[in-house]
């Protein structure tokens, strides 16, 4: 039996969301996504990939049967959207590629999508509403914090410790460290050192660029794309 699904955003990632669901569907049909929610009234209406943008996220209760992710990138912007359709009390999805192998001895949340070729060793917990993109890599015992994005092709080495609502950009190498919460982990950055929260950090070695900057992801795309 497939179960109705939607997913939250519609920008860039929400599509990449849908691609992956088709994914788990090629794999073995279980979700029947309706299509995307969006507080952008211009996107309300159109159709992204082949699915459409349903409404705003307030019109969620009309969907009491289907699951629920959030796909926007910025995590700030995404505890936004979990928090505007909270009262509704969605049950919350997380998609998983087929092409990932998860050991018994990790502990996921709820809303936690992890892309394709994503590759964690054992014992690793991962908060709610979490992203894992493509090809990432946990060692073991990695602690991933609520809403916190892990872009493609980050390696974090065994051990170390991501705060709630990081950011950690595509290429990044995060060595067994803490990054605090809200921060920012710049494209391609070596992270040898603990990172205090909300700063920017980026360089290799990592050095701190901003600081008391939450959520200063700068994926230099429009509002409406996150
Ligand atoms: C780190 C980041 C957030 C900084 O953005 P910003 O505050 O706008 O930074 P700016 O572009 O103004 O650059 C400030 C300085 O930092 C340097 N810098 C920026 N990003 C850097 C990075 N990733 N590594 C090394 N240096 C970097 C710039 O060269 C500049 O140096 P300068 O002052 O000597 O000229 C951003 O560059 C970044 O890496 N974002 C992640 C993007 C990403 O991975 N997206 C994933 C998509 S899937």
């Amino acid at each position: 039996m497939t179960e109705d699904l939607v997913i939250l955003g519609s920008g860039g990632l929400a599509q990449e969301y849908a691609w992956l669901v088709e994914e788990i569907n090629d794999d073995r049909r279980r979700f029947n996504l309706l299509g995307f929610l969006d507080d952008n009234a211009e996107r309300v209406g159109r159709e992204y990939i082949g699915y459409p943008v349903l409404g705003a996220l307030d019109t969620a209760a009309r969907y009491p049967r289907a699951g629920f992710i959030s796909g926007v990138g910025d995590p700030r912007a995404r505890r936004l959207t979990v928090e505007k359709v909270a009262g509704f009390n969605p049950r919350w999805v997380s998609l998983v590629s087929p092409t990932v192998r998860l050991h018994s001895s990790h502990a996921i949340g709820h809303g936690v999508m992890i892309g394709r070729y994503a590759d964690l060793t054992v014992g690793c917990r991962l908060g709610d509403h979490v992203m894992l993109n493509i090809h990432s890599v946990l060692g073991h015992a990695v602690e991933v914090g609520d809403f916190s994005v892990v872009s493609p092709n980050v390696t974090v080495n065994g051990e170390a410790s991501i705060g709630r609502l990081c950011y950690i950009g595509a290429n990044a190498f995060v060595r067994n460290v803490r990054v605090g919460d809200g921060a920012t982990v710049g494209a391609g950055s070596v992270v040898t050192r603990d990172v205090p929260p909300d700063c920017v950090v980026a360089g290799v070695p990592a050095r701190v660029l901003h600081e008391g900057k939450p959520g200063h992801v700068l994926t230099r795309v429009p509002d409406e794309e996150v």
